[in-house]
Order: C-alpha cells, then sequence, then structure tokens
C-alpha cells in the first residue's frame, strides 16, 4: 500500500552534512532513484496523488534540474504536457525572468513566454522544498506567462524552514522531515 511505499522511498534518501556548504544536511534524492524499487513506488506516489486531486491538470511544470526527473515522468503518465523552468540563459527564445534565493546560494530562474497556455492548469513539481525561495520564483513565473496553478507538488519537505508558509498556493509533500 501506500504507506510502505512512502516508508521504504524515504528509507533511501540519502543524508549527507555539510553539501554544499557547512551547515547544510543535504537530502539526496538520487539515493532513490538508484534503487529500482524506490523508483516505480516514488512514480505510483506521484501519479496517484495528481490524478485523485488534480484530474483536470494540463501541463506539468519542472524545475531545473531535479524537477526534471518527475515532470516528465508525471506527464506521459497523464497524457499531458509539460514544460521546464530553466536556470537563466538556458532557454532560447523570449523568456521571462525572477531571481531568488534558496538554502544554499540565489540564483536566476526562466520560463520560455509561450511554454503555457493562457489558463491552463499547472502543476509544478520539485524533489524538494527548503526554504521556498525556488517555488515562490516559478510560481511567480507561472502565472506571469498565463497559467493557473493547481498545486506545487514535492517528494520531500524540510518544515523547519517553513518554505510552505512563503508560498502563494497549494503546495503537497509525499513526505516532511
Ligand atoms: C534544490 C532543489 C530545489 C531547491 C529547494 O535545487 O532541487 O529546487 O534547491 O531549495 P529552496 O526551497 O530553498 O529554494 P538546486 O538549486 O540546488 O538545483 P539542482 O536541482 O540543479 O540541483
Ligand atoms: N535544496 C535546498 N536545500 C536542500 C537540502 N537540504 N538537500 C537537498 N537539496 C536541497
Amino acid at each position: 500500500n501506500a504507506e510502505d511505499k512512502l516508508t521504504y522511498v524515504k528509507s533511501k534518501i540519502g543524508e549527507y552534512p555539510d553539501f554544499p556548504k557547512q551547515g547544510i544536511l543535504f537530502r539526496d534524492i538520487f539515493g532513490a532513484l538508484t534503487d529500482a524499487k524506490a523508483c516505480v513506488y516514488l512514480r505510483d506516489l506521484l501519479v496517484e496523488h495528481v490524478k485523485h486531486n488534480h484530474p483536470d491538470v494540463e501541463i506539468i511544470v519542472g524545475l531545473d534540474s531535479r524537477g526534471f526527473l518527475f515532470n516528465l515522468l508525471l506527464a506521459t503518465e497523464l497524457g499531458i504536457s509539460c514544460a521546464p523552468i530553466r536556470k537563466k540563459g538556458k532557454l532560447p527564445g523570449e523568456v521571462a525572468s525572477v531571481e531568488y534565493q534558496l538554502e544554499y546560494g540565489s540564483d536566476t530562474f526562466e520560463i520560455q513566454l509561450n511554454a503555457i497556455k493562457p489558463g491552463q492548469k499547472v502543476v509544478i513539481v520539485d524533489d524538494l522544498l527548503a526554504t521556498g525561495g525556488s517555488l515562490v520564483a516559478a510560481t511567480q513565473l507561472v502565472r506571469k506567462v498565463g497559467g493557473v496553478i493547481l498545486e506545487c507538488l514535492v517528494v520531500m519537505e524540510l518544515s523547519d524552514l517553513k518554505g510552505r508558509a512563503k508560498i502563494d498556493s497549494k503546495v503537497h509533500s509525499l513526505f516532511e522531515y
């Protein structure tokens, strides 16, 4: 069942103290993705969540780069399209940009102006919610280009950092630390 799948996936997440900086406990999604059973369980959990809670979703937006592990997966399973939000300078054509801070630095995210059709219903996906800086920037970009956000969906949430409170849309995590 879902509870057992979640417990198994969680048991495979890597933990690396002081990476990439002193004082950060890095939660490594690839610990789960390098395990065949955890991959399948993670797919099942994410797909079931979206099918059950957002049957009307029209496009999945994934965040550079670990969000890309899940946006194509979800989109193909659901039979819908997906689009990337990328770090600056990577996307061709006209883009919207937003600067943001994250747990261990700062960066700029971009989206192509034609990535989303006006009014399209969006689920944003990423591996992890820490301070929320990345997802706040992503929600701003999706709205800038006309998307309607149903939810921000992440695998892991670092609750102590209270990122969820900064995000001006529904947030769902499969599990919390
Ligand atoms: C990580 C992670 C999230 C973000 C969360 O991405 O994949 O996108 O940090 O942190 P926040 O909630 O404090 O904003 P990172 O920028 O390290 O890029 P990567 O996915 O390319 O490794
Ligand atoms: N992104 C931001 N904070 C992180 C953490 N503690 N582990 C993995 N990815 C992160």
